[in-house]
């Protein structure tokens, strides 16, 4: 189900491969150096979303969550995952607006902890959770 509010759409998906599917197809609208926000709560789907993109843009690689390296490479896009930064600091030393010039597609998770670094450009996904299986997607 889809509908628009001005510019706004919003899609309901019914299953993790749904907003894959979904997720390929936006990333379709997409151009090189775009930086796209995640937001939404722990296990909302920001990371499978990011999958979604993946597989829209052709990338093969497994996309995993870069909880850990905070930022994973893939051609043409880097996936961040903010949820353990400390700092906006501790974002420049590792070199973060290097990738967002990088001319890649940019999807960062909880970006809420870089927000002072982000560039002014930015789009937004928002994930909201209904229940286990449904997801409220704006685009
Ligand atoms: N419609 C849906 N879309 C996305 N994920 C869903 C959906 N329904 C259930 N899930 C589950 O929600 C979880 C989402 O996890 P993940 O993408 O890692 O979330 P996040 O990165 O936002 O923390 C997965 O366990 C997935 O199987
Ligand atoms: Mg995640």
């Amino acid at each position: 189900m889809r509908y628009n509010i001005r510019d706004m759409a919003i899609f309901l998906s019914h299953s993790p491969e749904e907003t894959k599917s979904f997720a390929a197809q936006y990333a379709k609208t997409l151009r090189p150096g775009d930086v796209v926000l995640l937001e939404g709560e722990m296990g909302a789907g920001k990371t499978a979303f990011a999958q979604g993109v993946a597989r829209g843009l052709g990338v093969t690689e497994d996309v995993l969550s870069p909880t850990y390296a905070y930022v994973n490479s893939y051609e043409p896009m880097f996936h961040f995952d903010c949820y353990r930064i400390e700092s906006e600091r501790q974002a420049e030393e590792l070199g973060f607006f290097d990738y967002f010039d990088a001319g890649k597609i940019c999807l960062i998770e909880w970006s809420e902890n870089i927000a002072g670094l982000l560039p002014a450009d930015c789009k937004k996904v928002v994930i909201r959770k209904v229940n286990e299986e449904e997801r409220e997607i704006v685009t």
